[in-house]
């Protein structure tokens, strides 16, 4: 049962007598708990036809041997079927001065295809297709290894096909419900 905030006098367990009060649905709590999370702030992307950018903080490393990462994509979102239709996607790392590009591709208004691509800098990756954004902090290419029932999100497991960082400085972080900078030192490619 997912409780958010309180005193901790609030979150003693009810005695048998009281009547249980039950939340209808726990996912506004639930948004409040995992807010505290703090995670980085990654731009999926997807080349080619279904070409395409979302922003999204649901993305971590699963293995080093093999290389194995995974992103969860919410089953409503465009994404979904670009990654599906392409079976590859790209993950970029954003730095601290790329907050602006978190907002965009959140953005519906963006244009569709890769003429959303057009106002961002950005290389073809010479494994997948998909977009690697100029000035992010790493990215990885990936193809996808599986794709797991998530309710509603999709898990797909990406196995890295291609890795780089850049010589970026800072990270740009997602932390209750907002946005914030780490300050890192300069490092070489
Ligand atoms: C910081 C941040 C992180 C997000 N993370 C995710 C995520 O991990 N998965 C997801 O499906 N949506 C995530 N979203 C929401 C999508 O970016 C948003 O719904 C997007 O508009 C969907 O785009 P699309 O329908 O054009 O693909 C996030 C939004 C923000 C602002």
């Amino acid at each position: 049962m997912v409780q958010a905030g309180g005193s901790p006098a609030e979150r003693t367990p009810l005695r048998r007598s009281a009547p249980a009060r039950r939340d209808p649905s726990p996912e506004p709590a639930l948004r409040q708990v995992m807010a505290q999370f703090a995670t980085g702030v990654t731009i999926l992307t997807v080349g080619g036809e279904g070409a395409h950018g979302m922003t999204a903080n649901a993305f971590t490393s699963v293995s080093l041997d093999p290389p194995l990462v995974l992103c969860c994509v919410s089953r409503a979102a465009r994404m979904h079927s670009s990654i599906v239709a392409a079976g590859s996607f790209a993950a970029n790392i954003l730095a601290s001065g790329q907050q602006h590009l978190s907002r965009y591709f959140t953005d519906w208004r963006r244009p569709d295809g890769m003429a959303q691509f057009e106002p961002v800098g950005c290389t073809v990756g010479a494994r997948t297709g998909a977009p690697l954004i100029t000035g992010a902090l790493a990215w990885l290419e990936c193809e996808v290894a599986e794709v797991l029932d998530g309710g509603d999100h999709s898990i797909f497991l990406g196995r890295v096909v291609a890795a780089a960082r850049e010589a970026g400085e800072g990270a740009l972080v997602f932390y209750d419900g907002g946005y914030h900078h780490v300050r890192g030192r300069a490092r070489a490619a």
